[in-house]
């Protein structure tokens, strides 16, 4: 296959700037939508604190982290102290109550990678999904909704990315593609890695914040108000972003020997990590570092298949991007089997 063309930008790119800053503008939830997930937040806080008073309710993926576009699912952990808890147990107990109050299609996954329960609040129309315990995916949470602080390329960046990602079929882990999570990791170390750098890497920052959750220690600096303006020495535009994302991961990303590490803000190698064979169901074919469960590899749901499917849609975007007439419509074409 032929990899690393050389592809200088087209000289139109700036004609696109207002087009997907509409497109932009149009996925971000409206205030009232997120004025009603804290309504039932804290109606869940109520149920929850009459059977386990000590138990908190956090919100953690894209309501919480900031790339939630609009009519998303709530992510919800409940939160109890003591360790010694069977999950299942409490997933089921806990379907049970809502059920009782009335919450519709609740259903408990107790088998689930993270075992969930699920529901439908009738009042607001939202579905949410409640883990028990997983405050790692609380603390990846709030460091993307740092970086997203630190410019607003990334937020803009990040939501064009995942409906383009959602439009063409390429956010579904079951199938082998990649997660939310993912594409906003790599769109964070992509603008980690533009010269002169849009973001910093928060990690390797003092640490004004730390905890350990399972024996990690998440250290990083999160007193992002003092970090505005990091990014104004660069000057690229959203259009230059999403044209220069898409051409690297077509024709640049090193795929054979790379991992991209939002933690270390570089790239690292995948043989630093003992990431170069297949173990288990673990393929490497696409390397992506969680920034706290280093061991974790986002793209390990990636198989020989999905990771055709993916490098040509990353390819067909970048095409778009260089050479088509309307590639703010293009882009984003559903993808038609
Ligand atoms: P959308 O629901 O697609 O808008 O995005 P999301 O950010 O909520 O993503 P998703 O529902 O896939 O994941 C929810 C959260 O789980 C993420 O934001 C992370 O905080 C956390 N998480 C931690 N590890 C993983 C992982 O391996 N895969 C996924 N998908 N999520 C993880
Ligand atoms: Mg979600």
């Amino acid at each position: 296959r032929m990899l690393r063309r050389q592809m200088v930008c087209r000289r139109d790119i700036d004609s696109l700037n207002a087009p997907f800053l509409l497109i932009y503008e149009s996925l971000v939830p409206p205030e009232e939508e997120k004025a009603k997930q804290k309504q039932l937040l804290m109606l869940l806080e109520k149920l929850v604190n009459k059977e386990w008073p000590q138990a908190q309710l956090y919100l953690y993926g894209s309501c919480a982290n900031s790339f939630g576009v609009s009519k998303s699912d709530i992510d919800v952990c409940l939160a109890m102290e003591d360790a010694d808890i069977n999950k299942s147990e409490v997933l089921l107990k806990l379907a049970d109550i809502l059920q009782s109050d009335n919450f519709q299609n609740v259903q408990a996954l107790t088998h689930a990678r993270v075992p969930i329960v699920k529901l439908m609040d009738p009042e607001t129309g939202i579905s949410c999904d409640i883990c028990v315990n997983n405050v790692l995916a609380v603390v990846n949470t709030k460091v993307l909704r740092d970086y997203a602080c630190i410019d607003e390329r990334l937020r803009q960046l990040a939501f064009i990315v995942k409906h383009w990602a959602k439009s063409r079929g390429v956010n579904e882990t079951y199938q082998g593609t990649l997660s939310s999570y993912a594409y906003v990791l790599m769109c964070i170390h992509f603008l980690q890695l533009r010269r002169p750098a849009i973001l910093p890497c928060l990690q390797e920052m003092e640490a004004t914040y730390s905890v350990t959750v399972d024996d990690i220690d998440c250290t990083f600096f999160d007193q992002v108000e003092k970090l505005s303006g990091f990014g104004s020495r660069n000057s690229e535009t959203i259009a230059q972003l999403v044209w220069a994302f898409f051409n690297y991961w077509a024709y640049y990303h090193d795929y054979a020997n790379n991992v991209i590490s939002v933690r270390s803000g570089s790239i690292i190698s995948k043989h630093e990590k003992d990431w170069t064979r297949r173990i288990g169901n673990d393929r490497h074919l696409i390397c992506i570092e969680d920034p706290f469960e280093i061991s974790h590899d986002l793209g390990r749901v990636v198989d020989k298949f999905s990771i055709k499917v993916l490098r040509e849609e990353f390819e067909r975007a970048a095409e778009v991007m260089q050479y088509d007439r309307n590639p703010c419509v293009k882009l984003f074409e559903p993808y038609v089997p």
